[in-house]
């Protein structure tokens, strides 16, 4: 539980300090949100759904069809977990964690019809307690080339621009899940993240599915973490997840972080030591990131008291003013 302590010493502090702030009136203070953005089946979901311990719809083929916003909230003092999800005019509590995949198919189903095409319209999952962290994720349909049967035929454009209107924002940190099966030079959703971001402040690259490469590439994947393929500033990280395999023997998200953890220590020893494999890392590394984000935005957010402060001071005066006009009008008043 190193995380959690981190988080209540580092980052709680900083968060409850914008809430406060947000609750006083002043606007618009966006905390970061997460994207996460990769090629279909590249492990997205996954990823997603072990940083927030809530099982995700996933699997082959296209099964993320809307753009899902991941919004979690810590509870402090422990607590129940609360869930609720929120589309285009449907808002329903979640009663149990189990029924969190069944509720998003049934909103993608709403949304998106039954079969395989993609809808831009957002649903919200919204997850409060004791734990996860204080992060907004946004899972997105994966990147394809060839429709199928059933899709557009300018699927792939429509889910680029979806994408595109995500990943542009300033406030957005890039998570490009890159699967170790592919080369990741020809990876297209590493080429639309370095659009965005050319120089690489906000794009975060993660590795998935080392277990599925043959002994001998594992010398590049390692290279790869290392920022010696393709450098980004935010680097590199690698995590493993479940597969199919694991899945159907209904391996738990918190028996399976044990499995994770052996696989590195075996496999990657060096990566594992240095902190850039594992789930568990990865959390930590988002949450470094988000305290990085609010202590780039805190003299931002000092501009906007200092105006709402002296606005407020001429309100004031005005008011006083008035006051007194009133007063000396009741006089005179009065004294007629
Ligand atoms: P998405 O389309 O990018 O959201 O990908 P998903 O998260 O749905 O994953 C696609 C498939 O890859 C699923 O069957 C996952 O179980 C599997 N998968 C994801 N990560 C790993 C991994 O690290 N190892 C293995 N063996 N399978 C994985
Ligand atoms: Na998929
Ligand atoms: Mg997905």
């Amino acid at each position: 539980n190193t995380l959690y302590e981190h988080y209540d010493i580092k980052v709680r502090p900083k968060i409850d300090l914008i809430d406060s702030v947000r609750s006083q009136g002043v606007q618009d203070l966006a905390l970061p949100a997460i994207a996460v953005i990769g090629d279909q089946s590249s492990g997205k979901s996954s990823v997603l759904e072990a940083l927030s311990g809530v099982a995700l719809p996933r699997g082959s083929g296209i099964v993320t069809r809307c753009p899902l916003e991941l919004k979690m909230s810590r509870k402090k003092n422990g607590g129940e977990w609360s869930g609720k999800i929120k589309y285009k005019g449907h808002e329903e509590e979640i009663e149990y964690p189990a029924d969190v995949e069944k509720k998003i198919r049934e909103a993608q189903n709403h949304l998106a019809g039954n079969g395989v095409n993609i809808s831009e319209d957002l649903i919200t999952l919204e997850i409060a307690s004791p734990n996860v962290p204080d992060l907004t994720l946004i899972d997105l349909p994966g990147i394809t080339r060839v429709p199928v049967q059933g899709q557009r035929e300018d699927i792939g454009e429509i889910i680029k621009k979806l994408i595109w209107t995500y990943i542009k924002k300033k406030e957005t940190i890039n998570l490009v899940v890159v699967p170790c099966t592919v080369d990741i030079a020809t990876t297209e959703a590493l080429k639309m993240a370095q659009e965005v971001d050319p120089d690489g402040e906000r794009t975060l690259g993660v590795l998935t599915k080392p277990d599925l490469v043959d002994k001998g590439t594992e010398e590049t994947v390692v290279k790869i973490v290392h920022n010696e393929v393709i450098q980004l500033k935010k680097g590199f990280m690698i995590v493993r997840c479940r597969g199919q395999k694991e899945i159907t023997e209904n391996k738990s998200l918190s028996d399976f972080k044990k499995t994770e953890n052996k696989y590195f220590k075996n496999h990657y020893q060096p990566l594992y030591e240095e902190g850039l494999a594992t789930v568990p890392k990865l959390a930590e590394r988002l949450t470094l990131e988000l305290v990085h984000h609010i202590d780039n935005y805190l003299p931002e957010l000092r501009k906007q008291i200092e105006e709402k402060l002296a606005q407020t001071q001429v309100e004031l005066k005005k008011c006083a003013l008035d006051r007194r006009l009133i007063q000396d009008g009741e006089m005179t008043f009065s004294l007629l």
